[in-house]
């Protein structure tokens, strides 16, 4: 049996205590280096929160799995009955310049189930939480998403504007139409705290052409608990484990979302 009272416990503790560390490398010059290119970024940091969580994890619940952006628990995810979904620092680019809108997200999956969700805003203090049938919350407070917005009313998320794979995929039309069709476009640059804002309300959609699951693990099971939509561009369900594009709103704009996306490949 799960003890998935004990586990969102410690979880939201853990984050917390995450979210402090991040501040506080902060106050000192941060050690950045390229992934892949000047674009991807990763800090001394992310690899320090990775490792944190890893440790209390394994010390708390040595059957469970652990995927994580930076790797630090090399063991195949698909081998546990329980696996936590971890990015250490969702932002990573926005941490580096900004010190703002980065955050700390943390999935639980269960036999293929997502029972748990955290994004955590360490700048702001804002801890969205999501457990399997018992809704979503931000600190604390239920969120509860209207159904009743039209995409002319909406304000919609999205990193798609400075994908170089956005013309690969065919999707240039749609980007040309969609900020004459809504009400505005946001990119905060920061997947998974986007998602915790479809689930608050802030921002109506959120649109992704390839994400990691550990950028939409924790979103996902917030979404769907405060009573939006997520799926791939084409109106699939997302995966556990492995990457893929993602469409995310209130069940009123899904749709047309949908249809303005319609025939175009992922
Ligand atoms: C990135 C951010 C960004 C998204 C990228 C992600 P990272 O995560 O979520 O918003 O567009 O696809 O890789 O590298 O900062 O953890
Ligand atoms: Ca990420
Ligand atoms: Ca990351």
């Amino acid at each position: 049996m799960i003890d998935i009272e004990r586990i969102s416990e410690l979880a939201r503790q853990w984050a917390k205590e995450a979210g402090r560390i991040s501040v506080e490398r902060t106050k000192h010059p941060l050690t950045v280096f390229c992934k892949t290119g000047p674009s991807d970024l990763v800090t001394l940091v992310d690899e320090e929160i990775e490792k944190f969580f890893s440790d209390k994890i394994l010390a708390a619940f040595p059957q469970h799995g652990i995927l994580g952006e930076e790797g630090v628990n090399k063991l195949n995810p698909e081998d546990f009955k329980t696996v936590w979904i971890i990015d250490p620092i969702d932002g990573t680019t926005n941490y580096v310049h900004q010190q703002v809108n980065y955050v700390i997200s943390i999935a639980v999956v269960h036999q293929g189930e997502s029972l748990l969700g955290i994004v955590y805003d360490p700048t702001r203090n804002e801890l969205f939480f999501a457990q399997k049938d018992k809704g979503a919350f931000l600190n604390g407070k239920q969120l509860t998403l209207q159904t009743a917005a039209s995409l002319e009313e909406s304000l919609i998320c999205t990193n798609l504007i400075w994908s170089t794979r956005t013309e690969k995929f065919g999707l240039k039309d749609v980007l040309r139409e969609l900020p004459l069709r809504c009400r505005g476009i946001r990119m905060y640059g920061c997947a998974a705290l986007e998602l915790a804002y479809v689930a608050a309300g802030r921002v109506d959609a959120y649109l992704s052409l390839f994400l990691n699951s550990w950028d939409f693990a924790a979103g996902r099971l917030l979404i769907q608990e405060a009573g939006g939509k997520i799926t791939t561009l084409q109106g699939d369900d997302l995966p556990i484990f492995s990457k893929s594009s993602v469409l995310a709103s209130n069940v009123g704009v899904h749709p047309d979302l949908l249809s303005l996306l319609q025939g175009e490949p992922e």
